[in-house]
């Protein structure tokens, strides 16, 4: 079906899936909300959270978008069983990967860095309840990363310091495992490889969310298999900065939208 997947985010953090989603499914159009006048929602009450969901959702359903996935863990702790049980499309939702990490670790000590809207969801709780019997979770909200992130800021020494003052406790406590539990910290990766030992594994889900998408869209039978030209229209109620320093390639196409 020639339909475009549809994205949503906070913001800029959830082209870090974009990128994994376009990899393996090269022949799919895109649709991308970066609701970056509203980021972060890490800090907004459930309600609010769920409001710019909905607002979001219904903006990529208007774009004729056949499939949506929540690119922001935040959003998906918070919103997704409403928006699943509301709209007739599929949701791929993501959450930060405490199953793969416990399934990993040999201290049996995981670091999760996210925003406090997914610490404090009771999808994350009832998540980590599953999974992490006998492992110890050590969770750290990421206040101000993913405001430096929007802001162009990523590779500064105040990201820098500010990270730094976030794991390092945890790597006391011995953890070997860090979970990034927010679309916005896989940008963090190059400053954070030069803070952790090399030993320490670093998860995030981009990968699992575009083998579902993937899966979802077969199970559906929503694959686009003309072989029309491929768009990827990228839309952002901020300045458009900052997601032109993040995306681009052939088929983009990146406008300012009222929404
Ligand atoms: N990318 C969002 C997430 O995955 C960021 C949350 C925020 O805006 O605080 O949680």
């Amino acid at each position: 079906m020639q339909q475009p997947i549809g994205i949503f985010d906070s913001g800029v953090g959830g082209t870090s899936i974009w990128k994994e989603i376009q990899k393996m499914l090269p022949n799919e159009d895109v649709v991308y909300l970066a609701d970056s006048l509203n980021a972060p929602y890490g800090t907004k009450s459930k309600e609010e959270i769920l409001r710019l969901s909905i607002k979001n959702t219904e903006l990529l359903l208007e774009k004729g978008c056949k499939l949506i996935v929540v690119a922001c863990n935040t959003a998906t702790t918070n919103a997704i069983d409403y928006l699943r049980t509301t709209y007739e499309v599929p949701f791929v939702g993501i959450e930060p990967a405490i199953k793969p990490a416990t399934l990993q670790t040999k201290t049996k000590k995981v670091g999760i860095l996210a925003t406090k809207g997914t610490l404090s969801s009771s999808l994350f709780h009832n998540t980590t309840k599953l999974y992490a019997a006998g492992i110890t979770v050590i969770e750290q909200q990421g206040k101000g990363l993913v405001e430096l992130i929007e802001a162009g800021r990523t590779d500064s020494s105040e990201m820098k310091e500010l990270l730094q003052s976030y794991v390092n406790p945890m790597l006391e406590k011995d953890i070997d495992c860090l979970v990034l539990g927010c679309t916005h910290y896989p940008y963090l990766i190059p400053l954070l490889k030069e803070i952790v030992p090399s030993e320490i594994n670093i998860i995030d889900s981009g990968e699992a969310v575009a083998r579902q998408t993937m899966a979802l869209l077969k199970k559906n039978k929503l694959l686009n298999v003309s072989n029309t030209a491929i768009a990827h229209k990228f839309y952002t109620n901020s300045p458009t900065k900052v997601l032109h320093s993040l995306v681009a390639g052939p088929n983009v196409e990146i406008s300012y939208l009222d929404f």
